[in-house]
């Protein structure tokens, strides 16, 4: 019983953290687009020299990502708590997790070669 107590009250505190892990992409995709993050870092999150770095598939942990959206490091605009609540971010770093590998270059197919005479 103690043992169940105590594991019910590590699942309350830890929840807040889970429920940001757990966030909802499709939510996220729509805040991705409404928000202006495709402006700088592209539809599927793949950068730009000239604007923003690729962030599909992010390495960040929810923590990183969020101070990222809070005190951007240099040409980021910041997005700040009542315009971008914890939740809405979390549905974002869902969205862009879930976003698609690229394709491995060698299965593309060249469109043709040319011979040169
Ligand atoms: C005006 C252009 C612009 C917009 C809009 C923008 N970003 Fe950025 N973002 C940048 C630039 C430039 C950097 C790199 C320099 C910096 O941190 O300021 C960056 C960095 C990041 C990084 C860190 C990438 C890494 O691996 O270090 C994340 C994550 C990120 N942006 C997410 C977002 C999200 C999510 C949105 C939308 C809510 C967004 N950005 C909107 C320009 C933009």
């Amino acid at each position: 019983m103690r043992h169940l107590i105590f594991a019910a009250s590590i699942a309350l505190i830890a929840s807040p953290a889970l429920a940001q892990q757990g966030g909802d992409a499709k939510n996220g995709e729509k805040h991705f687009k409404s928000d202006g993050c495709y402006q700088c870092h592209g539809y599927a999150g793949q950068g730009a020299t000239q604007t923003g770095p690729r962030i599909s598939r992010t390495a960040l942990t929810f923590d990183q990502f969020l101070n990222q959206l809070r005190h951007p490091a240099s040409a980021m605009a910041p997005y700040e708590e009542p315009i971008m609540p914890t939740a809405t971010a979390a549905d974002i770093y869902a969205y862009l997790k879930a976003m698609p590998e690229p394709p491995d270059p060698k299965s593309l197919q060249l469109l043709f070669v040319t011979k040169s005479k």
